[in-house]
This record gives structure tokens, C-alpha cells and sequence, in this order.
């Protein structure tokens, strides 16, 4: 059955660059950002694995764990890190799945056929630390993804789960933020007490809490 936000994201184990991986205990209390790669030796896919790998601190600094997948065995993973490396000057510092088997894949509908056969797309799942799926994201093998859009989202996420603030169009860290829906004004007030600008009754702007 297919995925949807706010579903348990499904547990696994699989192979990995650093060993066998449970992903419910993999995660622990952390963020989580499972990403799924096409296929080993691909030139996209290689360079979105060094742009991960020279962003992990960031992922880091917001309690994330990263990790991802292709559908080839450990020991291509291992072959092919070296080249990451070698082209893209940041060596894997996160575990890249093992899925041969397709199971993973499977799983978490990364595989759509009509698009590519038997390879998976790119997908990307952000997991809360209570195991939801928070986002979800899809792009076709040709276009590598946005890293700095990955962080910006999970960035967003986190402020909405800890201070019950949206993010508006286009935002960047920093920027002002708007008061969810569902906070009543008396709970906005207890909320930011540096009070907020209603431009309309439901567009409540606040600044960018801490
Ligand atoms: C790539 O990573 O460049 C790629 C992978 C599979 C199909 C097309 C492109």
C-alpha cells in the first residue's frame, strides 16, 4: 500500500556500508531522511552522494540521521564510494543501503515502472522522531535533487513540531513564519508574547522563533 503522511514509516533491515541496519533503531529519538538512488556508478546519483556527505554536519546540528539507498550489493557500494570520493572530495560518511533484493524499494514505492523498470527513482522520506512521515518527495533519475532544499524542509518541520509555526512561500531560514490554523489567539499569546501581525484573521505573521 502506498505511503502517506502521517503513516508509521516501515521498519526494515537491510545491508549497509556500515553493517546491518534496523531502521526503527537506527533512528532512535533522531529526525531521520531515507533517500533512494537509482543505481551504483550513475553520474547523478554520485554527485548527490557527495553533496550529502558535505552536508551530514548540517543534518547533524538539526538531529537528523541520513540515509541511503541503492539497489545494488554492499560490495559495489564499497567500489563505488571510492569514486564519490575521488570526484566529489567528500568521502560517505552515512550508510548507503544494500537492496538488491528490491525489498526496501518495494516497501516504500521507490520503484515506478514506467518511469524506470526495475531502478528505483529519486525519493526522499523525512521520519519524525515518533516515526511519522513527515515528507516526501520524488524526482525522476535525470534531476538531481537539492540538498539545501532538503535542509530547508526539514528545517520547517522542526519548527512547526516544536513551536506550531508554518512556514510561507518561498522561505528561508530567518525569515518570518505564520502561526498554524489550529493555535486559537489566546494560545498565541502564551505562545509569542512579543505579540504577531494578522494580516488577516487566519494569516497570523510572527518572526522566526529560536
Ligand atoms: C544517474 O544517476 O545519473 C542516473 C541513474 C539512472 C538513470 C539515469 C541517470
Amino acid at each position: 500500500m502506498a505511503i502517506r503522511l502521517g503513516d508509521q514509516a516501515p521498519d526494515f533491515t537491510a545491508d549497509s556500508t556500515q553493517g546491518q541496519i534496523k531502521l526503527h533503531d537506527y533512528l532512535g529519538d533522531s529526525w531521520g531522511i531515507l533517500f533512494s538512488h537509482p543505481k551504483d556508478f550513475t553520474p547523478v546519483c554520485t554527485t548527490e552522494l557527495g553533496r550529502a556527505a558535505a552536508l551530514k554536519s548540517e543534518f547533524d546540528k538539526r538531529g537528523c540521521k541520513i540515509l541511503g539507498l541503492s539497489v545494488d550489493g554492499v560490495k559495489d557500494h564499497k567500489g563505488w564510494s571510492k569514486d564519490i570520493e575521488e570526484t566529489q572530495g567528500h568521502a560517505l560518511n552515512f550508510p548507503l543501503l544494500a537492496d538488491p533484493k528490491r525489498e526496501v524499494a518495494q516497501l516504500y514505492d521507490m520503484i515506478h515502472p514506467n518511469e524506470l523498470e526495475t531502478l528505483t527513482v529519486r525519493s526522499v522520506f523525512v521520519i519524525g522522531p515518533d516515526k511519522k512521515v513527515k515528507l516526501m518527495l520524488t524526482y525522476p533519475a535525470s534531476t538531481g535533487r537539492n540538498f539545501d532544499e532538503i535542509l530547508r524542509v526539514l528545517d520547517s518541520l522542526q519548527l512547526t513540531a516544536k513551536h506550531k509555526v508554518a512556514t510561507p512561500v518561498d522561505w528561508k531560514q530567518g525569515q518570518d513564519v505564520i502561526i498554524v490554523p489550529a493555535v486559537t489567539d489566546e494560545e498565541a499569546k502564551k505562545r509569542f508574547p512579543g505579540g504577531w501581525k494578522a494580516v488577516k484573521p487566519y494569516l497570523r505573521v510572527v518572526k522566526q522563533p529560536k
